[in-house]
């Protein structure tokens, strides 16, 4: 029995040696430490043997039976470690491989074009003031010399956002940046009521309208209001502010253009037209006649100044407003307005 065991042993400690992975190990175990491997069948005979000869068996199973262990969680070990240096040194890490590209986002064609404009007035010496969306009739129209059931209301036709119980005076999304210029001269005036001080100031922002939407008009769009006011302020201050913004857009030959026109709060007033550079002023998808009506202007209405606070005996201005899209779709070739907010990348990513 004892020659057996050491048999045994030599057996599997030979087997062992061929081991290469961790599925032949675990067969391995089973053969030779299982349940019905041969060392463990001497356990299970032991009761059959002689009682003298019981311990000396029994103890050399036991060391057997250890010494496999052992072994076998050595060569356990060994072979983990060996398949921790293949996955080293194979699956090694290339550094040297491009990374996986950063996708970059970038500014709305709206939003840059509004900071380009930023800058031009900004040289010109305007600043920039904020207004509200939401506004009052009262500002939106009447304070502009809209009365209530005024005609000129008609060519903007908006958003009520609650009329009940207001009277003439319902909430809604405002029409244009115009009402600004009643909240900037009030604040302004109010600096100095007796003296007010001198107002120039450009007004961008989100305006409203009820309109049937195609290539050249949204139902939304940017705005940039201008206004400037102080003692000696003509027209040929406002010609000459809306010539130099397009000569600095487009460049030195931009050539800008005045039509007579109406509004309630300006007078007198003027549509002002820049010449298409895609075409030249022949006429293209962008601009239809060979202009882009860009905007409207004049002269501040005396009802106007006053209802801003300031006395138009003593002070005169000019205002202007224009579409922002409008400008960049004649930067940039742009043939239709809805392309702005239907967030297309394809349309987006070209800016
Ligand atoms: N608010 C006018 C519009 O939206 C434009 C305008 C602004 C006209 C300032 C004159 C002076 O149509």
């Amino acid at each position: 029995m004892l020659d057996k065991l050491t048999q045994i042993e030599a057996v599997a400690s030979q087997a062992l040696a061929q081991v290469q992975d961790e599925a032949a190990l675990e067969q391995w175990r089973i053969a030779h430490l299982g349940r019905s491997s041969p060392l463990m069948q001497v356990f299970s005979s032991l009761g059959a043997l002689p009682r003298e000869k019981r311990p000396a068996v029994g103890q050399k199973a036991n060391e057997v039976k250890k010494a496999l262990e052992a072994a076998f969680a050595a060569r356990s070990e060994a072979l983990r470690q060996a398949a921790l240096q293949r996955a080293l040194s194979q699956e090694r890490l290339d550094v040297t491989l491009p990374g996986r590209p950063i996708v970059r986002g970038r500014l709305h064609p709206d939003t840059q074009i509004l900071r380009e404009l930023y800058q031009i007035f900004r040289e010109m010496g305007f600043q920039i003031y904020r207004s509200r969306e939401v506004e009052t009739d009262e500002y939106n129209f009447q304070l502009l010399n809209f009365p209530v059931g005024h005609p000129a209301r008609d060519m903007q036709d908006t958003y009520f956002l609650q009329a009940e119980g207001r009277g003439d005076n319902p909430l809604l999304l405002r029409t244009h940046t115009s009402p600004g210029q009643i909240h900037a001269m009030r604040e302004i005036a109010a600096l100095d009521p007796d003296n007010p001080p001198p107002v120039r100031i450009i007004l961008p922002g989100m305006v409203y309208r009820y309109e049937q939407v195609d290539a050249r008009h949204e139902t939304q769009f940017d705005q940039l209001e201008g206004l400037a006011v102080g003692p000696n302020i003509t027209f040929s201050d406002l010609k000459g502010t809306l010539a130099d913004m397009a000569r600095r857009l487009f460049g030195p030959r931009a050539r800008t253009r005045f039509r007579a026109s109406f509004f309630p709060f300006t007078e007198p007033s003027a549509e002002f037209d820049i010449q298409c550079f895609q075409c030249g002023g022949k006429g293209c998808a962008v601009c239809g006649g060979g202009w882009l009506e860009i905007g409207g202007s004049g002269m501040v209405h005396p009802v106007v100044l006053r209802n801003g606070g300031y006395d138009p005996a003593r002070y005169t201005g000019f205002a202007f407003g224009f579409g922002v899209q409008r400008i960049a779709m004649l930067k940039y070739g742009i043939p239709d307005i809805r392309y702005f907010w239907e967030n297309d990348l394809r349309f987006l990513e070209q800016f």
